[in-house]
């Protein structure tokens, strides 16, 4: 059911939302809390935002996936003060259970429903911006993208905007080329503290898990197709490897092809992996990297699934015009496509992401990493008021560096530290052969 923009009560106020069902929230509840268990060096940033209130009394708006990490996410933007907003950056995923909590228990405005339509999807992406926010963050660039479309002059209040996705920040670099960009941007997926752990190691084991969850198949012995070998497609290729899968890449770059083909997997054209392939996923970022001439040679029974932020990675309004009919729903977030010669293409979650959709998304212990440096660039773009420029800026190093630092001690990893000797070797340049 869905529920029309309304308000229900808090323990400490009326909450303006759009979510499905606020009985839901104390499973949502335990689930935040689970999280937090796993988010220490988050948990560490809020303790010292509730002391200093860098955000005190600003609007934020926050147009991500809406999931029990986000949550902490947001529980600690509002420990620093920020008069939050949140709603989704995917139409499936949101986790109703943590909306339904995080007006409840956390007293924050969320506008997000899993399942929601085109229509609500944007309905509630106009909310966070008439909103008025000075800060935002994104993941996908959709909420930057409807200030620039129809909101020009809410935008100049805008401080700084984080973008949490690759996908997100290759919109806003166009945006910035084509010398359009009214608000300065803070590309944190480009942080190391994000990218290299987020993208690989979260992408990796929670596609697996959505694929797994929505199927039950055995990766074992499987032909797993990964289109795309950027980080997320390293890490998912990497771990279908570690199951037993015989795993194929495909690429467009030159350079990362040679890398897969080093990392010892087999390299080839999607037209050749379309034919032998039992699983597909892309995370590539692009459109239509599987099509018709790749669905019309697949093995009867081959699955087919997309990892990238956007659902336009499967033509499947291509595939709907060569097949007889579609069974919804075969299992949870499965459909089954079915061709004249009664051959069948599964696929799952409707070609949007298959982690966030079928599964919960990247575990508590890598979305530490990544919002941690979100809260952190949020900080640094208040601070910096005035004297941001509207162009993408990358993420300062010392806070990769507090991030990087937090997480190994949260891990009880300790490292070495240069000596003085190798100190002045490393930067003199008179030692040589
Ligand atoms: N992106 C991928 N996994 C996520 C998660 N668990 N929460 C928020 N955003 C995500």
């Amino acid at each position: 059911m869905q529920v029309s923009l309304n308000e229900v009560n808090s323990t400490d106020n009326v909450i303006d939302c759009d979510i499905k069902d606020i009985n839901l929230a104390d499973a949502g509840k335990k689930r935040i809390l689970w999280a937090d268990n796993d988010m220490p060096v988050l948990k560490q940033v809020r303790e010292r935002f509730l002391k200093e209130k860098p955000f005190e009394g600003m609007k934020m708006s926050l147009c991500l996936h809406v999931t029990a990490e986000t949550a902490n996410l947001a529980r600690t933007l509002k420990a620093g003060g920020a008069d939050l907003l949140l709603c989704a950056s995917n139409p499936l995923s949101t986790q109703d259970d943590v909306s339904a909590s995080l007006v409840k228990d956390f007293g924050i405005r969320v506008y997000a429903i899993k399942g929601e339509d085109n229509d609500t999807y944007y309905k509630h992406l106009q909310a966070a911006v008439e909103f008025a926010p000075v800060i935002t963050m994104d993941d996908g660039a959709d909420l930057i993208a409807e200030f620039h479309t129809k909101y020009p002059e809410l935008a100049k209040n805008v401080i700084a905007s984080m973008e949490e996705t690759t996908t997100g920040v290759i919109r806003l670099k166009a945006l910035e080329k084509e010398n359009k960009l009214k608000v300065p941007i803070i590309a944190v997926n480009d942080a190391a503290t994000k990218h290299l752990f987020d993208n690989r190691y979260g992408t990796g084991q929670s596609t697996l898990d959505g694929i797994i969850r929505a199927t039950d198949i055995l990766l074992a012995g499987k032909t797993v197709v990964t289109a795309g070998y950027g980080w997320c497609g390293r890490g998912f290729a990497m771990r279908a490897n570690g199951m037993g899968a015989n795993v194929i890449v495909t690429e467009v770059d030159r350079v990362k092809a040679l890398e897969a083909a080093m990392d010892g997997f087999r390299v080839m054209p999607m037209s050749e992996a379309a034919k032998i392939g039992d699983l597909f996923c892309t995370l590539t970022g692009d459109i239509h990297v599987i099509r018709n001439e790749h669905f019309k040679v697949m093995k009867s029974g081959a699955i087919v699934c997309n990892s990238g932020h956007f659902d336009v990675e499967l033509d499947l309004a291509g595939l709907k015009t060569i097949i007889k009919e579609i069974k919804k729903d075969v299992r949870n977030f499965v459909d089954e496509y079915i061709f004249d010669d009664g051959r069948s293409i599964f696929v799952l979650a409707e070609g949007r992401l298959v982690n966030l959709s079928a599964a919960e998304g990247h575990p508590a212990s890598v979305m530490d990493m990544s919002f941690a440096t979100q809260a952190l660039a949020a900080e640094y773009g208040v601070k910096q008021k005035g004297n941001l420029r509207s162009k993408v800026y990358y993420v300062p190093d010392d806070i990769e560096n507090t991030v990087a630092e937090l997480k190994l001690q949260s891990m009880g990893i300790t490292i070495d530290d240069l000596t003085p000797e190798q100190e002045k070797y490393l930067s003199s340049w008179d030692v040589g052969t």
